[in-house]
């Protein structure tokens, strides 16, 4: 069953599950003759996301980062399932408020913004804000003085990210009250803090080692005069199966921590931004095999000039070239420190491996998706698919060398859509 969901979007009600496989190579199929990439997105993975997230995490309401993903689809069903949003500029409180949804379900959560975005707040009334120096807190003061500030504190440094965010956001919980100091002089509204520890960390204790020095602020601020209500603790939850830390393990660890520090009934509100969480799984990239060569055997060593062998045991390889690439969807693997797995839409059980590269379709010479893969031998024409890609993927993609963006086939099955439409119109 086709539904119509507006914006010229259609959803393919499926009465089945089915493999990822199958339904690009149906989709392939009834496509004909167009090789165009395009996504599969699961909106049922999203619900499914949401109703977990409730589940594991019945204190703390999300506020999706729109920057991670912005298709409206996905947004429009965030909104819908009772989701709030972070917010980082002007167009994307804009895009927000264009739903339908209230601007107190919005975070403007950007320590440092330009100060027609803070009018463009105050004005749509948009009033919780984190700040992390004192110049902030001057243009706050000039511009949105009744703004509900949020102080943005630094993550404990001693635990390994992924993707750090430290260094460029986040005050030292030393320097918090000269902050609040200065909050005070110039009469703003504190009502609490956050704190973003980055995206892919190994140990779930960075979370609960966060929530005790926010715990340390928010008493100083409180004893400051402050009535702090407000505590965020970021996002960086994984949005994959099979990582090293699983999202149940954090949910373990940072449950205890709050309610250790913020037990229910103490009057503090608890927020998270998860932005991976939500849409990393949701969306798998099919994209065509347009191109193919023979792995050169010998490449000119940069050094001497000497020529060398490709790889040690002189196997045959293959260059595969792809119409999505760095510059399209794959901009996660240069900004996300992502690593991603080809996998082959036809059935090629029991077929020799080859050492493949693949390479994406415009003319610079960085534009490499992965290296030395092992796959069987492709021919131009077939469809490969890559998982997880809707994390920092569709948002940073350009049109680099004038390559066009994937379509969205959208799917969901009968049980996630019902559960969540019949209820609601
Ligand atoms: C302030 C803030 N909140 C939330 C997020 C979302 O992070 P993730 O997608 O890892 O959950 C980011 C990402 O950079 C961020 O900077």
């Amino acid at each position: 069953m086709k539904h119509d969901i507006g914006n010229g979007r259609i959803v393919d009600v499926l009465p089945d599950i089915k493999t990822k496989r199958k339904l690009i190579a149906d989709v392939t199929a009834s496509l004909k003759h167009s090789e165009d990439p395009f996504f599969l997105v699961d909106l049922g993975d999203i619900i499914i996301k949401y109703h977990t997230w409730k589940e594991l995490f019945p204190r703390v309401h999300p506020f999706y980062a729109v920057k991670c993903n912005t298709d409206h689809t996905v947004i429009k069903l965030l909104a819908d399932l009772g989701a709030s949003f972070d917010c980082a500029s002007k167009i994307e409180i804009k895009t927000i408020l264009n739903l339908g949804v209230s601007p107190s379900r919005i975070i403007y959560a950007n320590p440092c913004k330009q100060e027609s975005f803070i009018r463009y707040a105050a004005k749509h009334n948009v009033n919780t804000m984190p700040f992390d120096n004192e110049a902030e807190l001057c243009k706050i003061k000039q511009f949105f003085p009744e703004a509900r500030l949020v102080l943005r504190i630094l993550p404990p440094g001693n635990f390994k990210v992924q993707v750090r965010v430290g260094d460029k956001f986040g005050c030292d919980p030393k320097n918090a009250a000269n902050l609040l100091t200065k909050a005070k002089e110039l009469g703003l509204n504190v009502v609490g803090i956050c704190f973003h520890i980055g995206s892919g960390v190994e140990k779930a204790e960075a979370y609960a080692s966060a929530v005790e020095h926010a715990y340390y602020v928010f008493e100083l601020g409180r004893e400051m005069g402050f009535k702090f209500e407000l505590l965020d603790v970021g996002g960086g939850f994984p949005g994959v199966e099979n990582t090293t830390l699983t999202f149940r393990e954090i949910a373990d660890v940072l449950n205890t921590a709050l309610d250790k520090y913020f037990p229910e009934g103490a009057g503090v509100k608890i927020i998270a931004e998860p932005g991976r969480y939500f849409v990393a799984s949701a969306f798998t990239l099919a994209v065509n095999v347009i191109a193919k060569r023979m792995a050169p055997q010998d490449k000119p060593d940069c050094d001497d000039g000497q020529e060398m062998l490709a790889s040690p045991n002189s196997e045959p390889g293959y260059m595969y070239y792809v119409n999505d690439g760095l510059f399209g969807s794959f901009g996660n693997l240069l900004f996300d420190h992502d690593t991603v797995q080809p996998r082959v839409v036809r059935d090629c059980v029991d077929e020799t491996m080859f050492t493949s590269t693949i390479w994406g379709p415009t003319c610079c010479g960085v534009d490499l998706i992965v290296e030395d893969y092992r796959l069987p031998e492709l021919h131009v024409g077939d469809w490969l698919f890559f998982e997880n890609m809707g994390a920092y993927s569709v948002c940073l993609s350009t049109s680099f060398n004038g390559m066009p963006h994937p379509w969205c086939y959208l799917h969901c099955t009968e049980q996630s859509w019902y559960h969540l439409y019949s209820v609601q119109k």
